[in-house]
């Protein structure tokens, strides 16, 4: 039974850090419809659930990179009961771009980027029409470091896309009264990095966040009204500084003439 909350759909809810907010979202009341592949583990999940906190919950098996079940996903998003979409599904191929598969590689941007993209896309009308919800967007801290990838280059381009679509969609959706918020974990302890052919016993210890904190700090961030969510980052004013810098350019990004030392015979730096 819901206590007003309406309906949350979380993809990737078989594991890790999407089977932590369908606990979390349950206890806050939130009627639950749980996206993975892995529909044995959506129903035990949803089993335990069920009994502990006595809302709803609807198990969706669906593979994302599949055409005919994203739209089934889709579909589900566009009902009138969703007010929340956790778009969390995604995954993290490791390894140096020259020597990386492509297929894995078009696999991870379809996913990470494409399907988390198109989900958003049929959630937000509804949510503007009701004039109410959530869109909750897993990116990661990897968003943020540009020429010092981590995990892979493709992986932290897939993720800063997902910040990008945040912060725009957030401006576009803030006069319907939808929030969307980003979630930048840095590293947090789930299944990720072993699927990822990585070991996250190999990282120290003291960079890694447990998933339930991660979870719970993200959730924070949200009633807080944040709207980038650093669960790791100690001071916020470190992201508002970021915000500042990268508004400074603002002004200066699109002028008639190309900048002086682009020029010809500039009194700039002479050009060979
Ligand atoms: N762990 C970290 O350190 C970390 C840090 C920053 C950001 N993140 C992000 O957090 C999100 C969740 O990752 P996690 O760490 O919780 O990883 P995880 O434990 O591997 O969980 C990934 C979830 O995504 C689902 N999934 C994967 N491929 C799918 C597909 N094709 N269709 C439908 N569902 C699919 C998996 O379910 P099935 O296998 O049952 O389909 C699983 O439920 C990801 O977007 C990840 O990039 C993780």
């Amino acid at each position: 039974m819901s206590r007003g909350q309406g309906t949350a759909l979380i993809t990737g809810a078989s594991a890790g850090i999407g089977a932590v907010y369908a606990d979390r979202l349950a206890r806050r009341g939130h009627n639950l419809v749980l996206v993975a592949r892995n529909e044995a583990k959506l129903n035990a999940l949803a089993a335990r659930l069920t009994v502990e906190t006595g809302v709803t919950i609807e198990v969706l098996r669906a593979d994302l990179t599949d055409e005919a079940d994203t739209s089934r996903v889709e579909a589900r998003l566009q009902a009138d009961d969703i007010t929340m979409l956790v778009n969390n599904a995604g995954v993290a191929v490791a390894g140096p771009t020259i020597e990386m598969d492509p297929e894995r590689l078009e696999a991870m941007i379809r996913l990470n980027v494409v399907v988390a993209t198109r989900l958003a896309r049929a959630v937000a009308p509804g949510l503007a029409q009701r004039g109410k919800g959530d869109i909750i967007n897993i990116a990661s801290v990897v968003a943020l470091r540009g020429d010092q990838p981590a995990i892979s280059v493709g992986y932290g381009a897939s993720k800063a896309y997902v910040l990008a679509l945040s912060e725009g969609l957030d401006s576009e959706l803030a006069p319907y009264s939808v929030r969307v918020q980003a979630v930048l974990p840095g590293a947090t302890r789930t299944d990720l990095w072993e699927k990822g052919g990585l070991d996250i016993n190999a990282l120290p210890q003291e960079i890694v966040m447990e998933t339930g904190d991660m979870v719970d700090a993200a959730l924070a961030g949200l009633d807080q009204g944040e709207r980038v969510t650093i669960p790791a980052l100690p001071d916020n004013a470190d992201w508002s500084a970021f915000k500042v810098a990268r508004a400074v350019l603002h002004p200066n990004l699109s002028h008639r003439q190309p900048a002086r030392r682009y020029r010809r015979n500039s009194e700039g730096p002479s050009v060979p």
